[in-house]
């Protein structure tokens, strides 16, 4: 064998090891290239199976798939097995003169009576033995043995490097997969469906505790202004925790009178109150081993938080008119969007309640305080009524630069309704400043410059050319309190408003089941 050849070998070896996407392709190019560049007849790359604990052949060339899996040995059988122990190369001149040659894979039995020879060399890494590297040649050619072996030794250090590499980059990629996959099943588990958006560092910390408290069943007390998302962080906690698979019943405070919220919330028994004609389980109750979103808490009568307090303490309560005592396991979530320290120093909340409440406080920062996620849900929201509206508007910067400044009093909620409306509203597919509502921009005008330069007819609210706009969301409203005999809890429900959302626009568009007042 020529230098020039084993040298021409190496380097296509080298190439191959270079540009290496799976192991075992690539050994069994590497032998390739040892049959292709040095004319040598098989060759084949056992390695300790950690498993089975037995010599398998990893890559060959020369010989068929039946002849590679017939090709085990036990670490100590045969001349591969010897190779592998000793450490040592080892060369048969004349395979057939041999008795230790196992010849286990039946590929040397066609040519039996071709003269043959045969070479080993261990493959180690960090001295201790993982294979063996073989080859055949054909026996009377002008080679030199030791030649062979020195360039086989250098093949199988090349491989034994091939080979640790190839295992800590397959440690890594594990590492990161098992990463990638708890990370996932983080995130499908705190947001599943329920698409939190925010990468603020406000919004990073709420993620945080949310993820924090969430396995247990500790009470939390979420804060925010309307709209900032406290129905939807509530969702999340529970989706993420263990009562997952159980209820998430939602009462709202404000919506009820006093004695129909008690009853809402703890039943009542047959003959209760006038109108209870039936015995009535409560949302504690239907809360069982689930979870109760107590919305807008600080609008609870005085007189209820008495009860309130007992349940959290001692998880237990009678219904209206009942005697018997009920034992509940709930996670209670509360909301509000009024200051309960300020509701407490006015006596109008009992300060025990409050605090029982208050273990764990949520808050949840307005819009116009993380303004780095306006872009971020504005696009989320965008996407949506993009989709919604079969169209494909884009926003542009001198939108998106408005967006950023304007104080959002609505916060989450608000943007969320003004993308839909402008959305179908919009002609063409950018999203202008022009295709603000005109509320938005009268209120905006004050403190954008750019809104300033829009024509007068676009920041008036009462010119016919936008009324349209105001007039839709009037006429909304108005339809949704005719759909429901003008019972405001149960319109506001429908459109997803607020009972006091909705008694502001009642107000705002004066409203009234006789006619405008
Ligand atoms: N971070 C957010 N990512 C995506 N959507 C959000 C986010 N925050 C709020 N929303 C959406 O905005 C709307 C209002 O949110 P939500 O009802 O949770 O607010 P709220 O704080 O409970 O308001 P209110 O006090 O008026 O009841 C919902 O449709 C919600 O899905
Ligand atoms: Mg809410």
């Amino acid at each position: 064998m020529t230098e020039g050849l084993e040298l021409l070998a190496l380097k296509r070896i080298i190439d191959l090891i270079g540009t290496a996407v799976h192991l075992e392709t690539t050994l069994s190019n590497i032998l390739k290239v040892l049959h292709e560049t040095l004319r040598m007849e098989r060759a084949t790359l056992l390695l300790l199976d950690e498993e089975t604990q037995c010599l398998t052949i990893k890559a060959s060339c020369g010989l068929s798939e039946a002849e590679e899996l017939r090709g085990v040995y036990k670490p100590n059988e045969g001349i591969c097995g010897q190779i592998f122990q000793s450490g040592s190369p080892f060369v048969v001149p004349d395979i057939h003169s041999e008795p230790q040659f196992l010849n286990r894979t039946g590929a040397r039995s066609s040519i039996s009576k071709t003269k043959m020879s045969f070479l080993g060399v261990p493959v180690q890494v960090n001295g201790e033995p993982v294979g063996v590297l073989t080859v055949d040649r054909l026996f009377g050619m002008e080679i030199s043995f030791e030649e062979d072996i020195r360039f086989l030794s250098v093949l199988s250090t090349l491989i034994s490097q091939f080979l640790t590499l190839h295992k800590a980059i397959q440690k890594k990629e594990e590492v990161l997969l098992e990463e990638n996959r708890s990370l996932k099943a983080k995130l499908h588990n705190l947001h599943d469906g329920h698409y939190i958006i925010g990468h603020s560092k406000p919004m990073q910390e709420v993620f945080s505790i949310i993820s924090k408290i969430a396995p247990s069943s500790v009470t939390a007390l979420l804060l925010g202004e309307s709209g900032t998302g406290k129905e939807l962080v509530a969702h999340a906690i529970h989706d993420a925790g263990k009562r997952k698979e159980k209820a998430f019943v939602k009462v709202n405070c404000a919506a009820l009178p006093e004695t129909l919220l008690e009853s809402e919330l703890f039943g009542h028994e047959r003959g209760a109150f006038t109108g209870a004609y039936a015995t009535r389980a409560g949302r504690f109750e239907l809360a069982d081993q689930g979870t109760i979103f107590l919305d807008e808490i600080g609008e609870m009568p005085l007189s209820l938080q008495a009860k309130m307090l007992r349940v959290l303490q001692e998880k237990q309560f009678e219904r209206i008119g009942g005697s018997k005592t009920y034992d509940v396991d709930v996670r209670i979530i509360a909301a509000t969007n009024v200051s309960l320290e300020k509701a407490v120093a006015k006596g109008q909340f009992r300060a025990d309640l409050y605090y029982r409440l208050n273990v764990v406080p949520i808050i949840l920062p307005p819009l116009r305080d993380r303004k780095d996620d306006i872009p971020l849900l504005f696009n989320h929201f965008l996407g949506i009524s993009n989709e919604r509206n079969a169209k494909k508007l884009h926003l542009t910067s001198e939108l998106l630069d408005f967006l950023v400044s304007y104080p959002w009093p609505g916060n989450v909620r608000e943007m969320q309704n003004l993308v839909e409306r402008m959305v179908i509203l919009a002609e063409g597919n950018k999203l202008t400043l022009a295709d603000l509502t005109p509320d938005i921009l009268a209120s905006a005008g004050d403190f954008n410059e750019e809104v300033k330069k829009l024509p007068e007819e676009n920041r008036e609210t009462t010119k016919p050319a936008r009324q349209s706009l105001y007039d839709i969301e009037r006429a909304e409203v108005e339809a949704a309190l005719k759909r429901h005999g003008w019972v405001q809890v149960r319109a506001a429900r429908d459109l997803g408003l607020t009972p006091r959302q909705m008694g502001y626009r009642i107000r705002k568009y004066k409203l009234s089941r006789y006619g405008e007042y």
